[in-house]
């Protein structure tokens, strides 16, 4: 959804950002948890631009306060998530500038090899962050379980029309919606690149039945089920609570983690789907958070890791001018 706003400051050092409430996903995430998590994602790449172009970022977050989780839609509209203070320093070469223009998820299947323990320990090293921890997981053992978590995911998550509906509506089938409106799902999602890809295009346009809600359940389960059986690394961000504040970091924590394996030749996908807060998903929730996140903490992200099998295409970006209010 790319659900940001930029409002500059009349310091032209200072500039703000505001989640964008006009693209909030009330289906798949009630508690706007994601579109948060969202914002720490920007937030971690302003910082890694700001390092190569020879600006230090300072990033305050809610300056303003947090949310009133009374009136959330009020306080997203005028409560910035973050305040970023830019300061002129020497440009660095900075290994993981480049990183920011690939895909940032790879849904192919990943190869066996495993990370070394040296690359576990420097993905360890990028978080930072007090009160947010990182589990990897690649024992037999905690594979089958997680795969098994991921499956009963997407089986439930596919069966429920509401969400199926809300996604639907973002699916752009082909080039003129892509252009039209430059965020939401496309035919990229899966992968698909070459020569199928005007073809697909062209039958999804033609025939939107073919990418109706029963065929879209099924390819859902069906890819999900080839991509954990493709997987080496489980990995997830655990935050001791669920405010807001650590949601918007463990998204800063994520895209630093998506840079860093990029930069070490892996890829990553979230696998969101039992962390989703909706009364369907419930059951799963509670456990997965019982074997994970005992403790009172709340998994923020999990995902899985490895070697990519083949290349992603690159999916649809805002203009970065129509961000800026
Ligand atoms: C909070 C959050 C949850 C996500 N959940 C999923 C998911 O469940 N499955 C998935 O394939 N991608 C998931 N993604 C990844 C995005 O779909 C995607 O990577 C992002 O829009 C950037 O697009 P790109 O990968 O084409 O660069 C998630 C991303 C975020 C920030």
């Amino acid at each position: 959804m790319q659900p940001w706003i930029i409002k500059l400051d009349a310091d032209q050092n200072v500039f703000y950002l505001y989640a964008d409430s006009t693209r909030l996903t009330p289906e798949v995430d009630p508690f706007a948890r994601q579109q948060m998590i969202t914002q720490g994602t920007f937030l971690e790449y302003v910082r890694v631009a700001g390092l190569k172009f020879g600006y230090k970022t300072d990033i305050e977050l809610f300056p303003a306060g947090e949310y009133d989780e009374h009136n959330l839609i009020d306080s997203m509209n005028n409560r910035p998530v973050a305040k970023i203070t830019i300061a002129k320093t020497e440009p660095q070469d900075n290994a993981l500038y480049d990183f920011i223009f690939t895909p940032d998820t790879n849904r192919a299947a990943y190869r066996k090899t495993e990370p070394t323990v040296k690359q576990i320990a420097d993905l360890q090293a990028a978080n930072t962050f007090k009160n947010i921890s990182l589990q990897f997981y690649q024992d037999k053992n905690n594979l089958d379980k997680l795969s098994a978590y991921a499956m009963a995911g997407a089986k439930i998550e596919s069966g429920v029309h509401r969400i199926s509906a809300e996604s639907a509506n973002v699916f752009r089938a082909n080039e003129y919606q892509k252009n039209k409106y430059r965020y939401g799902f496309s035919v990229e999602g899966q992968g698909t690149t070459g020569i199928m890809k005007p073809v697909l295009q062209g039958l999804v346009t033609l025939m939107p039945s073919l990418n109706g809600e029963k065929s879209s359940a099924a390819l859902f389960v069906r890819s999900t089920q080839a991509e954990v059986d493709n997987t080496p690394v489980y990995a997830m961000i655990v935050t001791a609570d669920n405010s807001r504040i650590l949601q918007v970091e463990s998204g800063m924590l994520y895209s630093r983690l998506v840079l860093t394996a990029h930069a070490q030749g892996f890829v990553q996908q979230p696998l969101s789907q039992v962390l989703e807060e909706y009364p369907e998903m419930a059951e799963q929730y509670n456990q997965v958070h019982a074997d994970y996140a005992p403790g009172n903490g709340t998994i923020q992200m999990f995902y899985r890791m490895g070697q990519p099998t083949k290349p992603f295409p690159l999916s649809m970006r805002r203009d970065v001018t129509d961000l800026i209010k």
